[in-house]
């Protein structure tokens, strides 16, 4: 991943700029509900994936009911891969919330306009650092907990008949809310196979972890 930090670009008077999708589409995809008010929008930043180009979006919100201010950190990834890019993007879609509907987190899905895929951004992501902690310190509560979680998705994904070529490489660490998020559903992680089960998950984790073998494979039995 390459990470390239743009100039903010905020107009200050109350309109998102042309760095930002536009209200209506807001509107359209749900993003903002029918009475918030976009006080601000901007591109934060750009993300370079292997198949698509990201902006992560900053919103400034205001609900009149509430009468309160929010944020909001919107992303919008384009795929911009070979050939039938708006069919990869629908199929991207519809995999988040195949996994959502599995009990898998994943990152809020609104929809899909022409070849791009607009979800929430998780700004707080620590997944490099906690699957680097469960390698090192597996013992402490946080890596347990964490363990755990990749556990539980790896048997959730093998039972849809997933075949993902690497799943813990697709997940984001919600440092926030304290979990695993699966951030990207693209091609990597193919279809589900109702028919025949799978076991590339949990085989995948316990190469991952050699060390941990006998934990993974104890926790994933029970
Ligand atoms: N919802 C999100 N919140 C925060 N960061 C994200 C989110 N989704 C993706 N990212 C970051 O953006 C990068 C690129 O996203 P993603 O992996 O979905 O792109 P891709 O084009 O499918 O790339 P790949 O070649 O890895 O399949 C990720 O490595 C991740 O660090
Ligand atoms: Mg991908």
């Amino acid at each position: 991943m390459n990470l390239e930090v743009v100039p903010q670009i905020y107009d200050g008077t109350g309109q998102a700029s042309d760095a930002c999708p536009p209200v209506s589409l807001l509107r359209d995809l749900g993003v903002l509900s029918a009475t918030e008010r976009l006080l601000s929008g901007r591109l934060v930043t750009t993300l370079r994936g292997g198949e698509s180009y990201n902006m992560v979006y900053h919103l400034g919100v205001y609900n009149p009911e509430t009468g309160r201010s929010s944020a909001r950190m919107l992303r919008e990834k384009c795929i911009v891969s070979m050939g039938a890019m708006i069919g990869k993007a629908i199929a991207e879609f519809w995999r988040n919330q195949d996994l959502a509907r599995r009990g898998i987190a994943v990152p809020y899905a609104y929809g899909v306009v022409d070849a791009s895929i607009y979800m929430d951004y998780i700004p707080t992501d620590r997944a490099a650092e906690v699957l680097r902690a469960i390698r090192l310190s597996p013992e402490t509560d946080e890596s347990q907990a964490a363990l755990a979680q990749l556990i539980a998705i790896a048997i959730k994904l093998d039972r849809a008949g997933y075949r993902p070529r690497d799943y813990i490489r697709d997940l984001l660490y919600d440092g926030d809310q304290e979990r695993f998020v699966y951030g990207d559903t693209g091609e990597d992680l193919g279809d589900p196979d109702p028919v025949n089960k799978s076991n590339v998950s949990t085989l995948h984790l316990l190469g991952r972890f050699p060390g941990l073998r006998d934990l993974i494979q104890e926790k994933s039995q029970s």
